[in-house]
């Protein structure tokens, strides 16, 4: 029987999962990442840390499922987005990878709006710090000898490819979060190039992401006990990876991710541009298909976060938040950790606990954080149905979603019933593993591509959505009334 590897490069960890033909999960692992913040503002990776975890995991998988390694077909990738991943004439790094979170760009993505207020319409999103093009005007300004030797510019999840393949290949879904995409045609936009230096020649290969992009390179195959030459599907960038393996890739189909970052996404039956609502407009990772998305930078990061400052687990913490919960919190979280996209764009914006005293406990701080998670994701609906797309029901998929309280608050707080699905935890990694399996059998993406078992259902509570109404006023106007102490 055929199976087939999914591999998600996130931001916190590689994850990777096996899926045998009737789309089981017969494996899974996962290798740990850290994120580098040496200077305010900065989030940078090392690429060779993204394909040391993924050799972590298929060394493993080798040690662990010998029987099952040559029956592998096909690999997917999934990763996370907008990161600039800048190689030189040797295809080597030439420095370490900019992130999706990275918010050093403020100045250069404000320049790029000014100077080009027609291409928003046409890549689908305003040139929001974070995104890969304002990276180069800021190496422009600031590291010139590595712009001088840029020779390629990749995503990602593409760098473990081009290890694995030798290809510089990206999908669409991936190609779409650059700002460099024209997101109606599926092709490069030459003009947005042009508006950061950039030519076609700098770029990766586009293809969709079922469609074969590269075979896997005859030692490490050996090394991994795989068959030499297996195609590498296109893949998807991670929002539209998890869409696929969530099965939301029909129009109106929605779904919350709550993972390190938060992703409020909604197929679309066409481009659907909405760049003034900061609502992003992209392709899917499916031919003919796209999706609009409001980018949340912090979501389930906001827990880790607080736990890592508190000393114990994320889980610890959730569990203890759920047994004092007594109804919505006096305390106000603004989760703008490394600033936010949809729908401030503001780069400057930072996290802000408010309200304290001194009964105030680590379980009241933990529900204010998930709070404050939730109501950011009720400013993305807002933004979303600002631009005509309105979210009823979501599916739910991420870390995050371990927590039921949480979920219980963000569907109390949008007001919509949310939908678990078994293995939600997931994610991005199983639906690369579907891309893998629609690139090497041709199968049609509506038969493969299916909702996954459902969990559970959380229903909103009338009597907390109409509490939480008057908190997120305030958790608005706080946000407004610090919005200028934030940029000083
Ligand atoms: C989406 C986004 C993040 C990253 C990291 O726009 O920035 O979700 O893809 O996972």
């Amino acid at each position: 029987m055929a199976h087939y590897l999914g591999l998600d490069i996130g931001t916190s960890a590689v994850k990777a999962v096996i899926i045998d033909e009737a789309q089981t999960v017969v494996a899974e692992a996962e290798a740990a990442l850290r994120v580098s913040r040496p200077h305010p503002g900065w989030s940078e990776q090392d690429p060779q840390a993204w394909w040391q975890a993924v050799e972590t995991v298929l060394d493993e998988f080798r040690a662990k499922l010998p029987r099952v390694m040559p029956r592998i077909a096909a690999i997917g990738l999934s990763g996370q987005m907008h990161g600039a991943v800048l190689l030189g004439a040797d295809m080597q790094p030439l420095r370490p990878a900019m992130l999706w979170n990275d918010s050093r760009t403020g100045a250069e993505a404000d320049k790029l709006a000014q100077d080009n207020p027609g291409l928003p319409a046409l890549v689908g999103v305003l040139p929001m710090p974070g995104l890969t093009a304002p990276k180069i005007p800021w190496l422009a300004a600031h590291e010139p000898d590595v712009l001088a030797k840029l020779r390629r510019i990749i995503l990602p999840k593409d760098y473990i490819r081009l290890q694995m393949t030798g290809e510089c290949v990206t999908d669409m879904s991936d190609a779409a979060g650059t700002w460099w995409l024209d997101q109606a045609r599926r092709d490069w936009c030459d003009a947005a190039l042009a508006a950061t230096g950039l030519t076609r020649a700098q770029m990766p290969c586009l293809v969709e992401g079922n469609a074969e992009a590269g075979h896997l390179d005859r030692e490490l195959a050996l090394r991994w006990g795989l068959r030499p030459g297996i195609p590498v599907a296109g893949g998807g960038g991670d929002a539209a990876a998890g869409a696929v393996g969530i099965g939301a890739i029909n129009p109106g189909d929605a779904f919350l991710s709550l993972g390190t970052s938060g992703q409020l996404f909604v197929t679309t039956p066409d481009y659907r541009p909405a760049p003034a609502d900061m609502v992003h407009a992209f392709c899917h990772a499916l031919p003919g298909r796209w999706f609009q998305m409001g980018a949340m930078l912090s979501a389930a990061s906001c827990l880790a976060w607080a736990a890592e400052i508190f000393n114990v687990s994320a889980q610890v913490l959730a569990e203890e938040a759920a047994a004092a919960f007594r109804g919505p919190s006096s305390l106000l979280f603004l989760p703008y950790l490394t600033g936010e996209r949809t729908p401030h764009n503001d780069p400057h914006a930072k996290g802000v606990l408010f309200g304290m005293n001194p009964a105030t406990t680590r379980a009241d701080i933990t529900q204010a954080i998930m709070e404050g998670v939730a109501f950011s994701i009720a400013d993305a609906r807002d933004a979303l149905a600002k631009s005509g797309t309105r979210v009823e029901r979501a599916g739910v998929i991420g870390g995050g979603t371990r927590s039921q309280l949480w979920l219980q608050i963000i569907s109390d707080v949008l007001g919509i019933e949310l939908v678990r699905y078994r293995a939600s935890a997931r994610g991005p990694a199983f639906g690369a593993a579907r891309l893998a399996m629609l690139a090497a059998t041709g199968a049609d993406p509506a038969l493969v591509c299916t909702p996954p078992e459902i969990d559970g259902t959380i229903v909103p509570r009338s009597e907390m959505t109409q509490a939480y109404a008057a908190r997120i006023e305030r958790y608005r106007r706080l946000y407004q009334a610090l919005k200028p102490e934030f940029a000083a």
